[in-house]
């Protein structure tokens, strides 16, 4: 099993919504038991605030501002801590949106103050905080996907038909299950002896998607040349196929009467290149390719090309 990537992730994010939600009520008790700002030696920057509207009634002291800054930054944080502690993923979400209204929080001090460490660090915390939500978000949501080969009985009833799939996260995986199980077909899957899970397996699988190299894989366990009919499922990797996938179709070459293509991937365009490089790999001409755009486990379009687009 891989190792979780969202606890520690999360647990980063409890961190910041921590730090930010303390600190901002504890600077908040400071102005609403000293409005004039001297404990926390701020007194000297209420001129400052005159650009604020209605400036003359609510910046003559620390009030207004000590309760903004409360239900600002102060509670929400520290509500989406404490939602994520209790284990609700609506924690992460808001964990993520707070660190945007940080930012926000700095972008009116920038406005007011001149350029001061201060609020340039805060600005810096704020982004990583947002950084770590989004990242704790897609995290979850990637965990959350699972696809289970048990679920498609009607696989490998069909002897003439095989689907050959290489998959990271699972994506191409369960399109490649949900085609084999409407056509009966047998499966295969493609695996990679190179590194590919976690965040080190993605930054690896990048390299060789951006030199588009070949990626090292295991021996072809399957007769190909039995087979009439070929679908191969691939995910996209810097805008072309995938390395593994590459490296099986330089295998296969001439070994594979009929193909078609499924693409799977993040962006909404499709890509086929991909069916491109397949066909011109295998030695065939014109396979049709579908091209499926799919986000964390949610596929959101599909396009298909069909031969006769092609010819
Ligand atoms: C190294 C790497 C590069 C990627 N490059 C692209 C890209 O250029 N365009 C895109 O739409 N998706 C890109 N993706 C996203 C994958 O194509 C997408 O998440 C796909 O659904 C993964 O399928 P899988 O779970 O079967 O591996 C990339 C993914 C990786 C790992």
């Amino acid at each position: 099993m891989t190792k979780s990537r969202f606890t520690p992730t999360k647990r980063a994010l409890i961190f910041w919504t921590l730090f930010i939600g303390l600190g901002a009520v504890f600077g908040s008790y400071q102005m609403l038991t000293d409005p004039t700002g001297k404990s926390l030696q701020m007194d000297a920057m209420l001129p400052y605030f005159q650009k604020m509207p209605f400036a003359d009634v609510l910046f003559r002291d620390y009030i207004f501002s000590g309760i903004a800054l409360l239900l600002v930054n102060g509670l929400p944080n520290l509500l989406a801590a404490g939602l994520m502690i209790v284990g609700k993923k609506l924690g992460v979400l808001l964990g993520g949106i707070f660190g945007v209204t940080l930012m926000l929080w700095i972008c009116i001090q920038f406005w007011l103050f001149p350029a001061n460490p201060l609020s340039i660090s805060y600005f810096v915390f704020g982004f990583l905080q947002a950084i770590t939500g989004m990242m704790a978000w897609i995290f979850a949501k990637q965990e959350a996907f699972h696809v289970c080969q048990a679920d498609y009985p009607r696989i490998g009833t069909n002897h003439n038909r095989l689907v050959v799939f290489f998959s990271r996260m699972g994506y191409t995986r369960k399109k490649a299950l949900e085609e084999a199980d409407r056509t009966g077909a047998d499966i295969y899957e493609v695996k990679a002896t190179e590194r590919t899970e976690g965040t080190l397996g993605f930054w690896w699988c990048g390299r060789y998607g951006m030199h588009r190299w070949a990626m090292p894989i295991e021996p072809i366990g399957v007769d190909l040349s039995q087979y009439a009919h070929v679908t191969l499922c691939s995910p996209i990797w810097v805008f072309r196929l995938s390395a593994p996938m590459r490296s099986f179709c330089q295998a296969a070459s001439g070994k594979i009467r009929e193909a078609d293509y499924i693409l799977v991937h993040h962006q909404k365009e499709p890509y086929w290149c991909a069916a491109e490089e397949m066909d011109t790999l295998l030695g065939l001409t014109g396979s049709p390719a579908v091209s499926i755009c799919c986000r964390e486990g949610d596929y959101l379009s599909e396009e298909s090309r069909e031969r006769s687009q092609i010819q």
